[in-house]
């Protein structure tokens, strides 16, 4: 009997799967479906250099047009899956089609979440190629902009926001800038570097409503703005697992093979929650290799091998200068230890748990960032003395 794979979801996860499986020496039929009308594309660049006019549309995509075709991957573009019937083992699209499958890969990412008060309507957020080119269409004419939610995509869209000479408002709940995932120490950079540019940053700030191209916090204070972007976090794709009865909590739930409740269905990226043996907890948070990494692991087992997913997640953010980069994942951290000249802009922070390395954030340190990918995946985790001393080469610890 031949085997059929469906993959759900073109983002950066889908697409690799979908790349591998023939790499891997998939013979069998494939489909890759995406709700989106566009090519599948690069997401990081949308904040980055797409919205700053240095990167095209078609510099972002992942593939030529022809890739798909010259590997036997049916692509279809638009298609929107209303239903899945694991019993069954096939989905429904909205238009009544039905696509059968042997595997099936769920590789639907998350959405944004959403401000829901008085006004809200208005309001764009960036999450896909389309929300770019609205953004890209906006931002050319307007000249005050407020951006509600001073996490990653925030403090991206401020920065080039700011570059493009606009009058910039970040908009934030917390009292700390990208609070969520880095320290004070972090935080308070990025904090001085947006304000010395000129962006106006409200912390403990929350929005109340918003009246006629205005932002009115509970606190009253009054952020005038003629385009109001927000970037308030993200909550995984997960309904159609959940109407199909596949376990979800706070994700898709997975296990070590990216394998659902339901054998074979798989689940990766934004969308699952695996537990993560670095940080020996379950986990959903979002990263372009992690989506990399763990469509693999899909792959291999859909292949009928069995290599855990274990990879060091790491991530990053470009903000004017800074350019920060996250290995590991620094949640439930004791202590840490830094590494570099904090006044520079120029530092390491390595997290530790019960003197276990757990996670490095390098600011404009690169080579720290790398050996830290390093250090982690071997679990090794240097000494204080040998963090703090710059002459100490910790790529050596590797062996
Ligand atoms: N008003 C103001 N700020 C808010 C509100 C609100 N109503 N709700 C949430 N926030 C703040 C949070 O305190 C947080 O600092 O918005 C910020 C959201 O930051 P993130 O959680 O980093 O989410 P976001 O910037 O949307 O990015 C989501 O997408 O592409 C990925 O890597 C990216 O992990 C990131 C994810």
């Amino acid at each position: 009997m031949s085997v059929k794979v469906v993959i759900i979801g073109a983002g950066h996860g889908g697409v690799q799967a979908a790349a591998s499986l023939r790499e891997e020496g998939f013979e069998g039929e494939m489909v890759l479906i995406s709700e989106e009308n566009d090519l599948p594309y690069q997401k990081p660049p949308l904040s980055k250099g797409y919205l700053q006019g240095k990167q095209s549309e078609e510099a972002i995509l992942f593939r030529s047009p022809h890739f798909f075709q010259n590997h036997q991957i049916d692509l279809r573009l638009g298609v929107n899956i209303a239903q899945l019937d694991t019993e069954g083992q096939f989905v429904i699209t909205k238009e009544g089609e039905t696509i059968d499958y042997t595997h099936l890969i769920l590789a639907t990412g998350a959405t944004n979440r959403k401000l829901t008060m008085e006004g809200a309507a208005d309001v764009l957020y960036l999450r896909t190629l389309a929300d770019a080119k609205a953004i890209a269409h906006r931002l050319d004419t307007a000249r005050k902009i407020a951006i509600i939610g001073g996490g990653f995509i925030g403090l991206e869209l401020a920065a080039l926001a700011q570059e493009k000479c606009k009058e910039v408002s970040v908009i934030e709940a917390q009292s700390r800038l990208m609070e969520r995932v880095l320290p004070a120490v972090i935080s308070d950079v990025f904090q001085k570097t947006h304000e010395e540019c000129g962006v106006q940053v409200h912390l403990n700030a929350l929005t109340k409503s918003i009246e006629n191209h205005c932002i009115i916090t509970k606190e009253g204070k009054k952020i005038e703005a003629d385009l109001i972007l927000a970037g308030i976090g993200v909550i995984p794709e997960t309904s159609l697992a959940e109407e199909a009865g596949i376990a979800c909590e706070n994700g898709i739930l997975v296990n070590e093979f990216q394998q659902t409740s339901v054998a074979n269905i798989y689940a990766f990226g934004d969308c699952a929650n695996h537990n993560n043996a670095l940080a020996q907890k379950r986990l959903g948070w979002e990263s372009v290799q992690k989506a990399v990494d763990q469509a693999n692991t899909a792959v291999n087992r859909v292949l009928g091998k069995t290599q855990p997913y274990h990879a060091v997640p790491w991530f990053w953010t470009n903000q004017y200068h800074l350019k920060l980069q996250m290995a590991g994942i620094s949640a439930g951290f004791d202590r840490y230890v830094l590494r570099g000249d904090v006044d520079a802009d120029k530092f390491s922070v390595y997290y530790f748990q019960e003197n276990r390395l757990i996670a490095v954030d390098s600011l404009n340190r690169p080579a720290d960032h790398l050996n830290a990918r390093k250090l982690l995946a071997a679990q090794i985790s240097p000494t204080d003395a040998q963090i703090g001393d710059l002459n100490v080469n910790l790529n050596q610890l590797v062996g």
